[in-house]
């Protein structure tokens, strides 16, 4: 499927879902719910390389698992889920032919289709021009952008009237630079819904209601893998729980006595 595919479901009225991956076990897992999209967040740095922020992952650590996520997949190529592949922080916000050459060589080297990248303050809007101009389909995202996490922390954004009038500004700026769609994080519904409806362009959701045009959640926070929960993601199961007893269960019975000793050989056979 194409990136601007996505628009079609838009018109359709038809719910888009997006869940991330980070290996080749969490993709099919993904691939097999029948997701449209994976995104290969760079939430990872946290869910899969157990940092404290999405910040230290780099361009070559997004590419080692989106491969990794791409060689998950079982399906008829055709019949994949789209791809799209998180532009890590410093990775485009130095300039447009960093992001060109980052981007590039995430859709070179991997079946990435597309690539998000956070905000939209006027160096970030040439560089998805510039991207978009080179064939490169991009993702926006606004609201609570992790990248920032030093300026905004993970708090809900968007709380008074300015903030609101300035990221519906942007959303609209983002659309008008060519991006593909659009996640919103952890802002007030009816901000999400008065941009899904401004925009022709889908507006995914995660922390920002139900009257969004898709859905996209870390799936290690639906499985309940992480030890941090947002508020805004419940866990589908509690993960973390249920794979540690098992687990626990299975080095407990290596260390039980056998049930039924094991009689001594015969003499002489
Ligand atoms: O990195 C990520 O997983 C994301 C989602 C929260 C949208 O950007």
């Amino acid at each position: 499927m194409r990136p601007s595919e996505l628009i079609k479901f838009k018109q359709a009225g038809r719910a888009i879902t997006i869940l991330t991956a980070w290996d080749s076990l969490s993709a099919a897992l993904v691939e097999a719910s029948g997701a449209d999209a994976v995104l290969v967040g760079d939430s990872l740095a946290m869910v899969a390389l157990g940092h404290a922020t999405t910040l230290p992952v780099t361009p070559k650590q997004m590419l080692h698992h989106t491969q990794a996520v791409m060689r998950g997949f079982r399906g008829e190529p055709s019949q994949q889920p789209l791809i799209i592949c998180d532009l890590p922080f410093l990775s485009y916000q130095c300039g447009e032919e960093q992001a060109m050459a980052v981007a590039g060589e995430l859709l070179k080297e991997s079946s990435a289709a597309a690539v998000k990248l956070e905000g939209a303050e006027p160096e970030i809007i040439a560089v998805i021009d510039r991207l978009v101009r080179m064939g490169i389909p991009v993702m926006g995202h606004l609201g609570l952008t992790p990248q920032a996490v030093h300026h905004l922390g993970y708090k809900r954004q968007a709380e008074d009237q300015r903030s609101q009038d300035r990221i519906f500004e942007q959303a609209i700026a983002l659309e008008t630079s060519g991006c593909f769609a659009l996640v919103l994080e952890h802002i007030p519904s009816e901000l999400a819904s008065k941009i899904r409806r401004r925009l022709a362009i889908p507006v995914i959701g995660i922390g920002a209601g139900d009257d969004c045009d898709g859905q996209v959640r870390v799936t290690a926070d639906l499985l309940g893998l992480t030890p941090r929960q947002p508020p805004f993601s419940p866990a589908l199961l509690q993960g973390r729980e249920l794979f540690s007893s098992a687990l626990g269960q299975w080095v407990r019975d290596q260390n039980s006595p056998p049930t039924t000793a094991t009689p001594p050989p015969e003499p002489g056979c």
